[in-house]
């Protein structure tokens, strides 16, 4: 049966009228993302919010959110990033029905499951898994459904220095159950604020551009910090059934369309 998963990422939302970096409107973006889901036909089953949802982490910025969210036609299904706070999330979601432990939820779409996973470490930019947030992605992975894993963190790293995790060892436990998992079809992340695809422990990983700021594209191992206002965009993934395809959108002119001759 097929399914439909659009990927939102990196919000960074925050209180009306302010600016993230005093330089980025991330609502009026965030706007222009669900104007763009909105205008897909067939809608998709779910749209995956990646984390970094707000920028901050305030109760305003989460009530923020939850108001540009509200006209989104799918489903919404959202994970914790490095900006984020779980108590932020509980209380701007409650229908997710989150546990008291970490935010990480299963849902299934027709054949394909989806877990969503929690690599939040509270009051830093790092990423952490602990025992029982692995311990729940071993009782998931006993299903040998189709599965896409989606995260925050990239556990592979983006090849940009100043976003990558300053130690990688952290995602060793993760992979260690992905190469070992063989209905993995896709890891789905954000955090680098721009399409990535790649390979990583025998399967395709891709990271989805931000809907408001992108990382600027420098891969030199000293690059200093850097944005940049390239074109905003989501992701697309469809299943057949059998396989995964990405398509790479962006919510800019999404809705200006015109005939050929
Ligand atoms: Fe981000
Ligand atoms: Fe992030």
């Amino acid at each position: 049966m097929p399914a439909r998963l659009a990927q939102i990422s990196d919000f960074h939302v925050t209180r009306p009228g302010a600016l993230a970096y005093g330089r980025v409107d991330a609502n009026a973006a965030l706007a222009a993302a669900v104007r763009a889901l909105n205008a897909l036909d067939p809608q998709p089953d779910v749209v995956i919010g990646s984390g970094d949802l707000v920028q901050g982490g305030a109760d305003a910025e989460y009530d923020a959110l939850t108001a540009i969210l509200e006209p989104l036609r799918a489903p919404f299904l959202p994970l914790p990033g490095n900006h984020d706070r779980r108590e932020g999330m509980r209380r701007a979601f409650p229908a997710q029905g989150f546990g008291p432990d970490h935010l990480q939820r299963a849902l299934d779409l027709g054949d394909l499951r989806v877990l969503t996973l929690d690599t939040l470490r509270e009051g830093s930019d790092e990423p952490q898994l602990d025992a029982g947030r692995l311990a729940w992605l071993d009782r998931a992975l006993a299903d040998p459904r189709p599965t896409v894993v989606a995260m925050h963190h990239p556990p592979a790293p983006s090849g940009v220095g100043w976003v990558d995790p300053v130690d990688a060892a952290w995602s060793d436990a993760l992979g260690a159950r992905i190469a070992a998992a063989p209905q993995i079809v896709r890891i789905l992340c954000g955090h680098g604020h721009r399409s990535l695809f790649r390979p990583w422990r025998g399967v395709a990983l891709s990271m989805a551009p931000s809907t408001a700021h992108q990382v600027a594209l420098d891969l030199r191992p000293a690059a200093a910090p850097a944005f940049a206002l390239e074109a905003p965009g989501f992701h697309l993934h469809v299943w057949d059934g059998a396989e995964l395809a990405t398509y790479v959108a962006s919510t800019l002119g999404f809705e200006d369309r015109f005939a050929p001759g």
